[in-house]
C-alpha cells in the first residue's frame, strides 16, 4: 500500500468526470435525464425527444424536434461498402460482435468528416450514430438467420422502423402492432443514459484520447456486452429458462446465496442503486401491460415474479440491498415483441447510443477535459536486479 491512492475496485469512490447529463441517487432510487425524472419522461416523451434532450440539454420545440427527427431519418442508411463487414462473419456470430465491427468500419467510411475541432462534424457524427445503430443491428440479426439486409422505411417512427427492419418478411407486408412499437420506444427511453456506468465511462475514456466518436462508441458496445452489465438482460432470460418452473425458484435463490456455486441472480443488484432501480419498477409494470395487450402468455413471467418475490423476502438479498435492476424484466418484453434473445444486449446498445454520444460531445466541449489515466495501488515486487539466465 503506497498510501498515495485509495483502492476502490469498482471506481465508485472517485469521480472520473464532471457531467450535467444524468443524475442518479442510488439510495433514493432517483434517475433524472437533464433534470427530468425518468418516470415523467417515460409517461410523456418519446425516445427521439429524449435523445435530443440528452444531446442538447433542453427539450426541443416542435420545430427543433421536427428538424432533429428529419435529420436522423435522413441518415438511417448504412453505406453498402460497410455491409461486407457483416458478410465476413459466420452466420451464427453474435450480433454484438458485428455491431462493434460495423461501428469501427463507420470510422473508415466517414474519415473525411472527423475533424473533431469542427462542432458541426462532431454533431453530425452523433446524428449518424443514433440513426445508423438500429440499421446495423437489424442487418446483423438478419445475417445471422441467412437473410439479406433490409432497408430502413423512413415513413416510420424510430422504434417502428427498427421492428420492421428486423422482421423476417418483406417490410411492406409486415403489419406492425402499435403496442409493440410503443413498448420498444419506452424501453429505449429507459436505457438511454445512466451516468458513469461501465460502458459510458469507457466511451469517455476512449474519447479522452482524441479517438473518433465511432471508435469511442464501439468501445462502449464492447464494455456493454459483459453479463455483469448490458449482457445481463440476455443472461436473465437464460437463467429464467434454466429455472423453468415456479417450483424451482426456492432452490435457485438458495444457489445464488452460495458464492461457490458461481450462480448469481442475473438482473439483480447494482453498483449504485441500493434501492429499487426506478427503471425496473417501470419495466415491471410495462411487462404485465404489454404481455396482456399482445395476448402473450409467457410462463417465464410467473417464474420471474416468484423469483423477485422470494429474493425480496430473503435476508441475504435484503441485507445486501439487492433489488431487481433494469435488466430483470426487459428481456420478457423483448421476447414478447418477437426479438430473439441474442439481440437483447444489442437492444440495450440501441437505447444507450444517445447517452454515449451525449457524453462524448460533452467531453469534447469541456476545456478542462484531460486524457483519462486511472492509477493503481501497486502490489507487486519491490525494485530488484536482473538475474542472468544461468543463475536462475
Ligand atoms: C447494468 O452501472 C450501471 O448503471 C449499469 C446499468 C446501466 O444502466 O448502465 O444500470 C445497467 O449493468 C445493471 C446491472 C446488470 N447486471 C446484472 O444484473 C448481473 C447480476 N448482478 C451482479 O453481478 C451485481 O449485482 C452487479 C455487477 C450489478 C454489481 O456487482 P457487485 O459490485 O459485486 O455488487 P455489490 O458489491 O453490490 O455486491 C454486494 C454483495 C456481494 O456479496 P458479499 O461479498 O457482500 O457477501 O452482493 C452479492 C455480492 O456477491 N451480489 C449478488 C448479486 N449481486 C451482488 N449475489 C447474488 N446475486 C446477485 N445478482
Amino acid at each position: 500500500e503506497t498510501g498515495m491512492f485509495t483502492y476502490d475496485p469498482g471506481f465508485t469512490a472517485t469521480a472520473s468526470c464532471k457531467s450535467a447529463i444524468t443524475y442518479i441517487d442510488g439510495d433514493q432510487g432517483v434517475l433524472l435525464y437533464r433534470g427530468y425524472p425518468i418516470e415523467q419522461l417515460a409517461e410523456h416523451s418519446n425516445f427521439l425527444e429524449v435523445a435530443y434532450l440528452l444531446m442538447h440539454g433542453e427539450l426541443p420545440t416542435p420545430t427543433e424536434f421536427k428538424a432533429f427527427e428529419d435529420e436522423i431519418t435522413h441518415h438511417t442508411m448504412v453505406h453498402e461498402s460497410a455491409n461486407s463487414v457483416i458478410k465476413g462473419f459466420m452466420h451464427d456470430g453474435h450480433p454484438m460482435a458485428m455491431l462493434i465491427s460495423m461501428l469501427g468500419a463507420l470510422s473508415g467510411i466517414y474519415h473525411n468528416d472527423l475533424d473533431l475541432d469542427d462542432p458541426e462534424q462532431r454533431r453530425l457524427a452523433a446524428i449518424r450514430l443514433i440513426a445508423k445503430v438500429p440499421t446495423i443491428a437489424a442487418a446483423s440479426y438478419r445475417h445471422s438467420i441467412g437473410f439479406p439486409k433490409s432497408y430502413p422505411r423512413n415513413d416510420l417512427d424510430y422504434a417502428s422502423r427498427f421492428l420492421t427492419m428486423l422482421r423476417e418478411v418483406p417490410s411492406e407486408e409486415f403489419e406492425l402492432n402499435p403496442v409493440a412499437a410503443k413498448a420498444l420506444d419506452l424501453l429505449l427511453i429507459l436505457h438511454a443514459d445512466h451516468e458513469q456506468n461501465a460502458s459510458t465511462s469507457t466511451v469517455r475514456l476512449v474519447g479522452s484520447t482524441g479517438a473518433n466518436p465511432y471508435a469511442s462508441v464501439a468501445s462502449g458496445v464492447a464494455a456493454l456486452w459483459g453479463p455483469a452489465h448490458g449482457g445481463a438482460n440476455e443472461a436473465v432470460l437464460k437463467m429464467l429458462k434454466e429455472i423453468g418452473k415456479p417450483e424451482n425458484v426456492a432452490s435457485a435463490v438458495e444457489k445464488a446465496k452460495n458464492k461457490d456455486s458461481g450462480f448469481r441472480l442475473m438482473g439483480f443488484g447494482h453498483r449504485v442503486y441500493k434501492n429499487y432501480d426506478p427503471r425496473a419498477a417501470l419495466v415491471r409494470k410495462m411487462t404485465h401491460d404489454v404481455l396482456a395487450q399482445l395476448n402473450v402468455n409467457d410462463p417465464l413471467l410467473e417464474v420471474a415474479m416468484r423469483l423477485e418475490e422470494a429474493a425480496l423476502k430473503d435476508e441475504y438479498f435484503v441485507q445486501r440491498k439487492l433489488y431487481p435492476n433494469v435488466d430483470f424484466y426487459s428481456g420478457l418484453i423483448y421476447k414478447a415483441l418477437g426479438i430473439p434473445v441474442e439481440m437483447f444486449t444489442v437492444m440495450f446498445a440501441i437505447g444507450r447510443t444517445p447517452g454515449w454520444v451525449a457524453h462524448w460531445l460533452e467531453q469534447q466541449l469541456d476545456p478542462e477535459s484531460k486524457i483519462g489515466r486511472p492509477r493503481q495501488v501497486y502490489t507487486g515486487a519491490v525494485s530488484r536486479d536482473y538475474v542472468p539466465v544461468d543463475k536462475r
